[in-house]
């Protein structure tokens, strides 16, 4: 068993054991899990080479420590709960018994199609069971999956795709979202068409639509399983194996595929789940993130699933059929922890009190936020409406390439502060550096995140590309993992996420690269140029704020312009990137080297009329002016 933390006096001495000896303390935790062989050497660490690399020479199989580890004490728990999308559709259960043959099934369904290990399998489906069973089935005969988020255009999709060098896409007819259908399999069949790699493609029933079948490519998944076949020998990988690709946005252009090994993943992922949320025997845990992000990955599959627990996913979306489904989704499976984001309880606190009418709650034991800084405002409405005051806030820092949490509280034991990641967990080291690299010690600071010692959840490499890998991460500050977010350690040493000091923005939750915004706007062919920056925005956190040098018009006008870069971003992107303003100008504020000064635009997209700073260096002084004008105009 995991070992669980539960006093402050605990947390404080296993902090000190975790630094003082990490390998140690590691090891200790890994001898919890299932390994097929123990490993050789705990850590070989090489942070100017990007090299970290966890129980070297161990052998297991991840689905091993999911099933095999607990059937005998909880195959007949739940091991997911699926609330599906439409409230009149029935919830299904999937016990761990059964969740173990529906994976079993599908390996064997993979492995008849000829994957293998080392293989990469695209999925891009909706948030039903059979995406969990995917995963697994891929984790079980040793294929590295690459889940790309169903909000992701066909352009996007087939871009990850192609990256990954994936032989095998596994998709669905459609999927359910609020009220709105989605064509997943249409977006599919386009990102098909321009990537080559994909020579079969597995659909899933799932809306009943009537969709094109490519003969010689597509299957349907019902057709595939054979109910006879449940059980399917794990193939056995090594600690340092890919377990998954999973790509996010960067300061440049193209999305990264990060890259998570097997056995350093695992044991910190459950973990840093056991611990932060303080999961125990019998209790619900419900995280409302999508499996396409990374804290769908890590806190509703993975970290869950290896700790037994019962895990619950929602298909939909929090304000359909109205703004109180996830209370109404509580109340019915009495879940205990509830994980989501600060946008969605920004969106459902301007929707008003109401939806919280006839809704008890009383399940409720912790209540968790990820993906963005939380606001004091959204922390007390989440702590006073949803948790009445009883239950503990986690807010929870981390990265798609950590892995897992780094810095947040654990429940009912770090005193929290409202907007305060407050304390890393075990093993994790932070280091405050300013724009020289300066270590900032002491209390009362702030600068730049920065993680000093490796820690077994990091992401070990960029699919393909090892030196972006070390040039994005490890070349900023000389031995240390820059993290790119701002960061302040108050007076009495807890931590609070100021936000990215890069070119991310953070759009409710969804992290999107400025550049690749502006490659998507820039497609359009009346525009010449454009800069996109983040402003303040009152639910999704950060809105996009697009600046556009267009000189040539057509007939629709500015106003057809403005619809046609939408969609172009749409189509590129998805629609969740679609800026919130489009300013139209004539030229960007750019110093006579021609670097466009974005400090500038960002004070002008948070609304400022002056004070600029040094505008000396600038090629055309008067633009200032003009863009300030315009944008009090938009
Ligand atoms: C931001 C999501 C403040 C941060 C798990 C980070 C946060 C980026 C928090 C990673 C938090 C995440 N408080 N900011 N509790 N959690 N962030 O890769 O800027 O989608 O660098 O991983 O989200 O986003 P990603």
């Amino acid at each position: 068993m995991v070992p669980k933390i539960s006093t402050l006096g605990g947390y404080i001495f296993e902090y000190q054991k975790s630094v003082t000896n990490p390998t140690g303390f590691w090891s200790n935790i890994a001898e919890s899990f299932y390994w097929r062989k123990k490993w050789d050497d705990i850590l070989e660490w090489d942070f100017s080479k990007g090299h970290v690399q966890w129980f070297k020479g161990a052998k297991l199989n991840i689905t091993e420590n999911i099933f095999e580890r607990h059937l005998f004490f909880r195959g007949n728990q739940a091991a997911i709960i699926w609330e599906p999308n439409n409230p009149n559709e029935q919830h299904k259960t999937l016990t761990y018994n059964e969740l173990f043959v529906e994976v079993n099934r599908f390996a064997a369904v993979l492995t008849r199609l000829g994957i293998k290990k080392g293989d990469r399998v695209a999925i891009y489906l909706p948030m039903v069971p059979e995406l969990v069973v995917a995963m697994l089935a891929c984790a079980r005969i040793g294929a590295v999956h690459s889940v790309i988020f169903a909000g992701f255009s066909a352009q996007s999709l087939g871009e990850r795709i192609q990256d990954a060098g994936a032989k095998l896409l596994i998709t669905s007819d459609g999927g359910f979202r609020g009220s709105k259908t989605i064509p997943i399999k249409q977006i599919a069949d386009e990102a098909m068409s321009n990537c080559h790699c994909v020579s079969t493609a597995i659909v899933l029933k799932r809306t009943g639509e009537d969709i094109p079948m490519t003969s010689g490519r597509d299957i349907w998944w019902h057709e595939l399983v054979n109910e006879q076949e449940t059980n399917y020998h794990a193939t056995e990988m090594d600690a340092e194996d890919p377990l998954f690709i999973l790509y996010t946005s960067g300061s440049t252009g193209k999305p990264k595929g990060l890259v998570h090994s097997t056995g350093g993943y695992m044991v910190y992922t459950a973990y840093t789940f056991k611990n932060v949320f303080q999961y125990g025997d019998g209790d619900i845990y419900f995280c409302s993130a999508d499996i396409g992000w990374i804290t769908g990955h890590s806190y509703l599959v993975y970290g869950p699933l290896l700790s037994g627990a019962t895990s619950l996913m929602f298909e939909g979306i929090p304000t359909w059929p109205d703004a109180g489904r996830f209370w109404d989704i509580i109340d019915k499976h009495q879940v205990n922890q509830f994980y989501t984001a600060p946008t969605a309880i920004r969106s459902l606190m301007a929707l008003g009190l109401e939806w919280l009418d006839n809704k008890k709650l009383h399940s409720l034991k912790v209540l968790g936020t990820v993906g963005e800084p939380i606001n004091e405002a959204a922390w007390h409405w989440y702590h006073d409406h949803i948790g009445k005051n009883r239950c503990p806030i986690v807010d929870t820092w981390w990265q798609t390439e950590t892995g897992g949490i780094m810095i947040s509280p654990m429940a009912g034991i770090t005193p929290t502060k409202p907007s305060y990641a407050t304390m890393p967990l075990m093993g994790i080291q932070p280091m405050i550096v300013d724009q020289e690299g300066k270590p900032l010690l002491g209390n009362s600071v702030e600068g730049n995140l920065c993680i000093s010692y490796p820690w077994p959840g990091m992401a070990r490499t960029i699919w393909g590309d090892h030196d972006r890998f070390v040039k994005t991460y490890f070349s900023t500050y000389p031995n240390m993992y820059f993290t790119g977010d701002g960061v302040k350690r108050d007076e009495d040493g807890y931590y609070r996420i100021l936000g990215r000091v890069d070119d991310v923005i953070n759009v409710s939750g969804h992290r999107l690269g400025t550049a690749e915004i502006e490659n998507a706007i820039n497609e359009h062919p009346l525009v010449d140029e454009s800069a996109v920056v983040g402003f303040p925005h009152p639910i999704k956190g950060q809105g996009i704020y697009a600046f556009v040098v267009c000189t040539h018009f057509s007939t629709g006008g500015v106003e057809g312009i403005r619809n046609s870069i939408m969609m172009a971003v749409s189509n590129m992107i998805g629609p969740f990137a679609k800026p919130d303003k489009i300013q139209i100008v004539t030229g960007l504020p750019k110093t006579r080297s021609g670097k466009i000064m974005r400090r500038i635009l960002l004070k002008i997209a948070e609304g400022k009329t002056s004070d600029f700073g040094d505008t000396t260096t600038l090629l055309d002084p008067d633009i200032v002016q003009e863009i300030v004008k315009g944008a009090h105009a938009l």
